[in-house]
């Protein structure tokens, strides 16, 4: 009696420094992974391009037909998501064009039935990340910028990383990027000849009072 140490462990301290130890190893063995893994552009999404439920193309529609963006994705000026077109839009021309055609079956099954054709979501960001349609395209920034040439796909594919360096590169310096309100869903547009698109994205910049935040709770909240 009496020989008790002052500072005893108790028997499981053994695995708890090897816990210990495994961590202060592993925590940076982990961190540098993800890092890693997170700058190496082929984990990066880039060209996703899933198959569709209906074969429908942008191409045809938005390209050849020219039917404006905001015909279908209704939303995109109002609300921070896009929103697909339900499928009444789709036979408000497809009851008189191609009612019979087989590569619109699943339209018909789906306006007959009541049920919603099921998309496949191409863009898809972390849900721990908010993003608003409408501020972009108020602050005049276009759908191609973002998307890409999607009036020539047949297919929509997804053209930036829409990663958080991509976000903030635009946030700390959105000039280059901004056109005429007017013509965010313009697909063909371009600068003015003569202005450069930067000098006339300084000019739109203080008109729209365009100024995107970096901090964190901007697109974490
Ligand atoms: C006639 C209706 C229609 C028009 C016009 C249209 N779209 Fe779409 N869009 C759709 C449908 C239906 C889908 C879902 C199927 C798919 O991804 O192809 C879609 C999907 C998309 C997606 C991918 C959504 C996702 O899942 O991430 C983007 C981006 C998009 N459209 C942008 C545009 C742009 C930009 C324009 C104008 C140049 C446009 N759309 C014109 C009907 C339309
Ligand atoms: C404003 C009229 C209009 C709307 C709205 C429209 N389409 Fe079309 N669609 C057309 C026309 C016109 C064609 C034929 C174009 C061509 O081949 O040049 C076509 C062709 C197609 C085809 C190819 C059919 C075949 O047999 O080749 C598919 C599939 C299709 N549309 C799906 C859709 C879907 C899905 C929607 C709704 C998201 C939609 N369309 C909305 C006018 C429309
Ligand atoms: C600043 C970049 C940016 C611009 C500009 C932009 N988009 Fe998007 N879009 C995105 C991102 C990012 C997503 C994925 C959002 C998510 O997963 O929460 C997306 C998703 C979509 C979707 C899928 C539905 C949704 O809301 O998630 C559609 C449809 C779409 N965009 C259409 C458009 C159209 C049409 C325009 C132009 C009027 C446009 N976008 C402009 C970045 C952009
Ligand atoms: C090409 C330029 C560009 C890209 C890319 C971009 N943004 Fe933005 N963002 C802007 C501009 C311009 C504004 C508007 C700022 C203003 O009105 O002062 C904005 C505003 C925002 C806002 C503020 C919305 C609000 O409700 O206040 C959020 C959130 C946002 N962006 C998230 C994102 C995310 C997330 C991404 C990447 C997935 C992204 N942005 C990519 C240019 C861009
Ligand atoms: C303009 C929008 C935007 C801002 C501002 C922003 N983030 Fe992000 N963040 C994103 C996006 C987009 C992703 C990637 C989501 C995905 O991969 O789907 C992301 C991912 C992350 C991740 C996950 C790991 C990674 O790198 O993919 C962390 C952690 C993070 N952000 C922290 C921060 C911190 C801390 C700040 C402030 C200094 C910040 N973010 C500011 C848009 C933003």
């Amino acid at each position: 009696m009496g020989s008790k140490p002052l500072l005893t462990f108790p028997r499981w301290s053994n695995k708890a420094a090897v816990g210990v130890l495994v961590g202060l190893v592993g925590l940076p063995l982990y961190v540098g992974l993800l890092l890693a893994y997170g700058a190496n552009p082929t984990s990066l999404t880039v060209g996703y391009q899933p198959v569709q439920p209906v074969p429908y193309s942008h191409a045809v529609h938005a390209g050849k037909l020219g039917i404006d963006c905001r015909y279908c994705h209704t939303t995109v000026e109002k609300t921070g998501m896009a929103a697909l077109p339900p499928t009444e839009v789709c036979m408000n021309c497809h009851k008189a064009i191609f009612p019979n055609s087989a590569k619109l079956a699943e339209v018909r099954k789906s306006y007959v039935e009541g049920t919603p054709i099921p998309w496949v979501k191409v863009h898809d960001l972390a849900d721990y990340v908010y993003f608003n349609h409408s501020a972009h395209v108020n602050a005049g920034v276009g759908c191609i910028t973002c998307h890409g040439p999607i009036q020539q796909m047949e297919t929509v594919r997804t053209v930036a990383p829409l990663n958080m360096a991509w976000c903030l590169s635009c946030h700390r310096d959105p000039k280059p990027f901004l056109r005429p309100r007017d013509q965010v869903t313009n697909m063909d547009w371009t600068p003015p000849a003569g202005v450069a698109a930067t000098a006339l994205g300084e000019q739109l910049r203080e008109k729209y009072h365009v100024n995107p935040s970096t901090d964190c709770v901007t697109c974490h909240r």
